[in-house]
């Protein structure tokens, strides 16, 4: 059984992301949900996950607000992708339970810190939380299993030409998570922007009960639309990933996150000319999209028959 904590910007590919992890109950064990100002605010990131929990029968997980805004810069927001609520055209039942006291940060810092080398950490937003438990207390480096993120590109941007979005919402956080010193295992758009919700996957989803009244609203309102026609599912990478890496090829590089160019800010410049230096990142470079989606739908599929 792996055991993740997931930080995450709720948000529809989050929601899926969620989802995902939810249908692979018996291989996973989701220790907490940590939520981070990013797609949209703080307050519809954190009842969105509140929301999403008890939809997704993910029980007593707790879930624990972060970081409202970026260590430095002004705010970014992507409410023109995920709607204004943060879940498109979603409606789920309002949320019957609270947030955990605390913070997120001290939530990571001492989650990890009771259980070395067993937990992974997967961040799919903005990585302001992470950053700051690297600062707060910089075993958690040693602390984490892993640490798996959904972010970057070494090919291009998406919320600019040069920048991807989580990167781009808060540079000096993905900065400081670079450097901290673990090697980052990371999911950029140069993977993710494969994991499309096609007419055929959408057409798997529709009969999936109750869980559809999530999956086919949310694909159908999220508005990250890729050249094959359907929005890609970022997120849900992250946490493939953690269920079976070899969906993905790898490969070992240096990882700078730009923090000042006037046009550049947030991009992820990578070199896999590694050489002698310690390559603190393991780059996706390719995902099997057949088998993320059998995987993906294998999930939502087993999930569904507990949601009814
Ligand atoms: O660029 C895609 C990422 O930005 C995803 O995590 C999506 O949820 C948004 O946060
Ligand atoms: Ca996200």
């Amino acid at each position: 059984m792996k055991k993740v904590l997931i930080d995450c910007d709720p948000g529809i590919d989050d929601a899926l992301a969620l989802a995902l992890a939810a249908g692979s109950h018996d291989s996973l064990d989701v220790v907490g949900v940590t939520t981070v100002g990013g797609n949209v605010d703080l307050p519809l990131t954190t009842a969105n996950a509140l929301a999403l929990r008890e939809f997704l029968d993910l029980g007593d997980v707790p879930v624990t607000p972060g970081s409202a805004g970026a260590l430095l810069r002004h705010t970014v927001r992507a409410a023109d992708v995920h709607g204004v609520t943060g879940l498109g055209d979603v409606v789920l039942p309002a949320p019957l339970r609270s947030p955990s006291e605390g913070h997120a940060v001290d939530f990571i810092v001492d989650t990890l810190r009771a259980a070395p080398g067993e937990i992974t950490l997967v961040a799919v937003g903005p990585l302001t939380n992470v950053a700051l438990a690297v600062r707060r207390e910089p075993r958690v480096v040693e602390w984490a299993r892993d640490l798996v993120i959904m972010g970057g590109s070494y090919t291009r941007g998406n919320h600019n030409p040069a920048a991807e979005f989580n990167m781009l919402a808060d540079p000096e956080a993905a900065a400081i998570v670079f450097d901290a010193g673990w090697t980052v295992k990371q999911l950029g758009l140069d993977v993710t922007l494969s994991a499309v919700v096609t007419m055929d996957v959408l057409d798997r989803m529709r009969p999936l009960g109750r869980l559809a009244e999530l999956l086919v609203p949310a694909s159908q309102s999220y508005k990250a639309v890729t050249a094959e026609g359907g929005p890609a599912i970022h997120d849900a990478c992250a946490v493939a990933y953690v269920l079976d890496p070899s969906l993905f090829t790898c490969v070992p590089a240096v990882v700078n996150v730009e923090t000042t160019g006037t046009y550049t800010r947030g991009m992820t410049v990578t070199d896999f000319g590694v050489g002698d230096r310690r390559a603190n990142a393991l780059v996706a470079t390719s995902l099997d999209v057949k088998r993320f989606w059998d995987l993906a739908m294998g999930a939502y599929e087993r999930l569904a028959v507990r949601l009814g």
